[in-house]
């Protein structure tokens, strides 16, 4: 099989010579062009038949979506918007496509249409573009943390514990739903179960990375994670993949400094890898744009809003000064935000994105939490108040990063398991970390979908991964 992707042939240009090209078909004109795209960009190429080299029933099987294998030559085209095409040869159809029943049509259909046929719609431009991208961040996170020395630590799907102590997880069980084996005080006995214990899927790999950290000095995770908390947002998923690298001693800062540096690694990567795909979602968004009125476009498109984003420096605040911020801002005073604020709330979306989006039109590293909001896991400042956490808020997403220092010291992380309910028996052996030659560590979680949304433009998580997985759906 000498096949020459579509990619390769429309940047090589071998003119004049025979080649092999498969794929699936666009649109088919007039009995004589075929525009055939493989996935490996979004330009098709262009087949030409010559009139009466192919019989009839050939003719009527290139149908919109059949597969097709061309073998052919390689000349200049005379078409506008195209520098080469291939003269067809040989036209093997390797798979029909009724055309009638094809459920994408040669004409742009909605995205929430095209959620409904998931299992399709990789073959559209937008997708083609979005999941193109997708890998291409991906193989980049690797790449980061492997030129600095991280191991890449697998951590476990099923677990028995809650890392983020939010109670937001899915059952793990093989025990009948009907009727399942009781203790002698009515309530499940887990005794009976798969593992011999309660368990659910991972919300979190970062307990475990804490123990590889702790031996390896730095490591990172990347897998999915699991929450059955009941958001139907454009944000949120059931299931999303998240990279968290875990440090031995980092402090706050030196974690904020890697999660930066990290995020433009991420978005230069793809600037230079994917230029083509970042032009097609960047004309796509333009589009889009122009069914807004002339106030409510952005000030920047796609390419402009990334190049800024790896050209200047994240702010850098407080929650204390967030909190002043917004307090201050005339969007509080004119009793726009619809959740109050004041020291101590958990913020909410509306009043991140007014920090990014209206006051400092940037990314921001927001550090230094309200202890009673966050996890238990967080090093106590000396202020009895705070802790040491830092959220990264991004344009037009919100909450991007979540992470902080780590409480190292024994006694300390022992007193606030406790009051926060937090079951320290279970977790003996994420303690012995702190029994066993403790140090000041840090770490933080990127959210792999919003990551994407941000270098795609994509406006709802669900258009990010294959699959996704929201509340009361779990079709494909
Ligand atoms: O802020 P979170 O909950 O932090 C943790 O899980 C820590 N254990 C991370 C760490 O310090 N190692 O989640 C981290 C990030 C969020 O900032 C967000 O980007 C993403 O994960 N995230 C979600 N993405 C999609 N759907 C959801 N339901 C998400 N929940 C969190
Ligand atoms: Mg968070």
């Amino acid at each position: 099989n000498n096949r020459v992707k579509i990619k390769e042939l429309l940047t090589w240009q071998p003119e004049q010579q025979q080649v092999t090209v498969m794929g699936w078909v666009r649109t088919f004109r007039n009995n004589q062009f075929v525009a055939l795209n493989d996935g490996s960009t979004n330009n098709n190429v262009q087949v030409v038949l010559e009139l009466g080299k192919f019989n009839d029933d050939l003719l009527k099987r290139i149908t919109t979506s059949a597969a097709l294998k061309v073998k052919g030559t390689v000349i200049p085209s005379l078409g506008k918007g195209q520098t080469l095409e291939v003269k067809a040869d040989e036209v093997e159809i390797l798979g029909d496509s009724d055309a009638e029943k094809y459920p994408l049509q040669p004409k742009k259909h909605s995205l929430e249409f095209l959620r409904e046929i998931a299992h399709l719609r990789f073959r559209t431009n937008t997708f083609g573009s979005v999941f193109r991208i997708r890998h291409a961040l991906a193989f980049a996170v690797h790449q980061f943390f492997n030129n600095k020395g991280f191991i890449y630590l697998h951590t476990p799907i099923v677990t028995a514990s809650d890392a983020e102590g939010a109670g937001e997880m899915f059952r793990v069980t093989t025990l009948p739903f009907d009727n399942p084996p009781r203790k002698e005080d009515g309530s499940i006995d887990y005794a009976e179960d798969f593992f011999g214990r309660s368990t659910n899927l991972t919300v979190s790999g970062q307990l475990e990375g804490e123990l590889g950290a702790t031996a390896f000095g730095e490591i990172y995770t990347f897998g999915p994670t699991f929450r059955a908390e009941n958001s139907n947002t454009a944000r949120h998923l059931a299931e999303f993949w998240m990279i968290e690298p875990e440090m031995a001693f980092h402090d706050l800062e030196d974690n904020a400094n890697l999660a930066e540096e990290f995020i433009q690694y991420l978005i230069r990567y793809v600037m230079e890898n994917n230029a083509d795909d970042l032009e097609f979602l960047r004309q796509r968004l333009l589009d889009e744009e122009k069914q807004k009125p002339q106030n409510e476009r952005s000030e920047m498109d796609l390419i402009q809003k990334l190049e800024f984003v790896v050209n200047n420096k994240f702010e850098r605040i407080t929650y204390t000064e967030a909190i002043d911020i917004l307090l201050q801002s005339p969007h509080y005073k004119k009793k726009k935000f619809q959740y109050d604020v004041k020291w101590g709330i958990d913020m909410q979306s509306e009043h991140e994105r007014y920090l990014v989006e209206k006051h400092f039109k940037k990314p921001v590293i927001v550090t230094n939490y309200p202890a009673d909001i966050k996890s238990f896991y967080m090093r106590q400042n000396d202020d009895g108040k705070t802790v040491a956490a830092m959220d990264i808020l991004a344009p037009g997403i919100g909450e991007i990063v979540g992470g902080s220092q780590r409480e190292e010291r024994l006694d300390k992380l022992e007193q606030r398991m406790k009051d926060m309910g937090v079951p320290s028996e279970e977790l003996w052996w994420y303690l012995d970390t702190r029994r066993f030659g403790t140090v000041p560590h840090a770490g933080f979680g990127l959210g792999f979908e919003r990551m994407v949304q941000f270098v795609t433009g994509m406006g709802n998580i669900r258009d990010v991964i294959a699959f996704p997985r929201t509340p009361k759906n779990a079709e494909f």
